[in-house]
């Protein structure tokens, strides 16, 4: 049986509290803090900057994932703010050749743990010659760029589709978007290990939230 693990996205914090919003979900058993990271260029909005990411970091026990939406990856992975166990996904779609991507996977992996995310659009099989090198998928379940938006079903396929290599490689899977208490349980049974959750987890009593994405 595999461990149900859930992820935290801050994009759906308080803006002006978000520090405690944090440490909140974090009393109440999230397994990682959800970090948006957007240039307004590869998804139309922007998130967060360097200054929230210094303030409230320190006080996170759990690892964080910085979930590169940009344009140039290769100009966000050297920050020296980011602790050795954060985890750095970036977009498949970031990048215009498989050598940049290499590259530029090989480079977090000196210092971090690293995954790829990809798009609803994006074909699973994409993502066949980097398996061996990632420690992290990450299948993004709605558009990305916006909290508040709807599961897409076929994201299921595309878990099932990484679960079934699993054993050869030594990546887990997360999919992010649109996760409640329904579309989790849907998530798991077809063999993810993370949920990312934002909107649902932020509102009401998180220690229930946290217990039912579970
Ligand atoms: C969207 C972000 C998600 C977002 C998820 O592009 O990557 O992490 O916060 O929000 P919900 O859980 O509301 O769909
Ligand atoms: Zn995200």
């Amino acid at each position: 049986m595999k461990q149900k693990l859930v992820s935290a996205s801050l994009l759906s914090a308080d803006k002006i509290f978000i520090k405690e919003d944090m440490i909140k979900v974090i009393d109440n058993g999230v397994d990682f803090i959800h970090f948006d990271v957007m240039d307004g260029n590869f998804v139309n909005n922007v998130s967060f900057n360097d200054d929230t990411f210094i303030k409230i970091r320190k006080d996170s026990k759990v690892p964080f994932e910085i979930h590169l939406m940009v344009e140039n990856p290769f100009a966000y992975i050297d920050n020296y703010e980011y602790s050795a166990s954060d985890i750095i996904i970036v977009h498949l779609e970031s990048f215009v050749s498989e050598e940049d991507l290499l590259v530029c996977l090989k480079r977090i992996k000196k210092h971090h743990k690293v995954g790829i995310s990809i798009k609803p659009n994006t074909d699973c099989s994409k993502l066949d010659p980097y398996l061996e090198l990632l420690d992290y998928i990450l299948i993004m379940s709605v558009e990305p760029g916006f909290g508040g938006q709807k599961f897409i079903p076929a994201s299921l396929e595309k878990i099932r589709y990484f679960a079934k290599k699993q054993d050869k490689y030594s990546y887990l899977i997360e999919v992010d978007g649109g996760i409640n208490q329904n579309t989790a349980k849907e998530c798991f049974d077809a063999g993810v290990d993370i949920v990312v959750s934002g909107s649902y987890l932020f509102k009401g009593d998180p220690s229930e939230k946290v217990k039912s994405l579970k």
